[in-house]
């Protein structure tokens, strides 16, 4: 089964529109005419989605921007209305946004989302048929106290419950160990390798063998360039969602470069 790697940029709450629109001119300019056989996403924060709309699709529809696909970092459970700081899916789809990341440790974490509050946002990221980029993973203490299969089986059960196979057909599986996340320390490929292909045999035991064999699973964690290589050679590693290290144009194209060998 040939899976399309596909590399997402996390940026998170780093970058407005200049620095957008420094980064982009850069990145294009550095990937003129260089096949990289992936699916290229960056995920900016809310307020620098137009600038990177205006850049990728409006300016330059013609040349290597379309390579580039843009997320957002977040959206609303909910349609419209009374939900101060919230941005509706519709909204997303105004500035051409194809992926939502959803299910962020940080999320989970900081801003206090379950497993119910993801699956409402998933189910509602598909009604306007955004991809969700559906994150998963451990803390350390959950690994350490043999809870890795149970936590990941819990997140991914009740994070797609009531998903059909169609629209999982759609969605990306982020494995983020927490411990992993922003610290320097990347989990071996040992380590992501078996975690990932426990996450596909869960989705096997949900959606069946096709399914599970074509759901891309993209590992995050302090990915870097000297690392990609090893990882993304894994069998059931399909690419890498990048904090830290997308922030520079020359260290994700290095990623995305050494992940997918042509
Ligand atoms: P990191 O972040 O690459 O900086 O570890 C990854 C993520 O949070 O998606």
């Amino acid at each position: 089964m040939s899976r399309k790697p596909i590399f997402a940029a996390n940026w998170k709450m780093n970058k407005g529109a200049s620095e957008t629109e420094d980064f982009i001119k850069s990145f294009l300019s550095k990937t003129q005419g260089l096949n990289l056989p992936a699916d290229i996403v960056i995920a900016p924060p809310f307020i620098s989605l137009p600038k990177l709309a205006t850049l990728l699709h409006e300016s330059n529809p013609v040349d290597n921007a379309h390579a580039i696909q843009i997320a957002a970092q977040n959206c609303s459970q909910f349609d419209s209305g009374a939900y101060t700081g919230e941005v509706s899916v519709m909204m997303l789809r105004e500035f051409y946004v194809h992926y939502v990341i959803l299910g962020h440790s940080e999320r989970r974490a900081i801003f206090g989302e379950t497993d119910a509050i993801i699956n409402a946002k998933i189910k509602k990221a598909r009604e306007t048929n955004l991809k969700p980029i559906f994150c998963i993973g451990e803390t350390l203490e959950e690994r350490e106290a043999g809870k890795l299969e149970e936590v990941l089986r819990t997140q991914i059960t009740e994070g797609l419950k009531d998903i059909s196979e169609k629209d999982l057909s759609d969605i990306v599986i982020a494995y983020e160990p927490v411990w992993a996340i922003g610290t320097g320390v990347t989990a071996s490929s040992e380590q992501a390798q078996d975690a990932h292909a426990f996450v596909r045999s869960v989705i096997a035991d949900l959606y069946g063998t096709d399914p599970a064999a074509k759901i891309r699973i993209q590992y995050g964690g302090s990915v870097k360039p000297a690392n990609a290589a090893e990882l993304m050679a894994c069998p059931d590693i399909d690419g890498a969602l990048i904090g830290g290290a997308a922030l520079e144009p020359q260290s994700f194209i290095e990623i995305i470069k050494n992940g997918t060998p042509v």
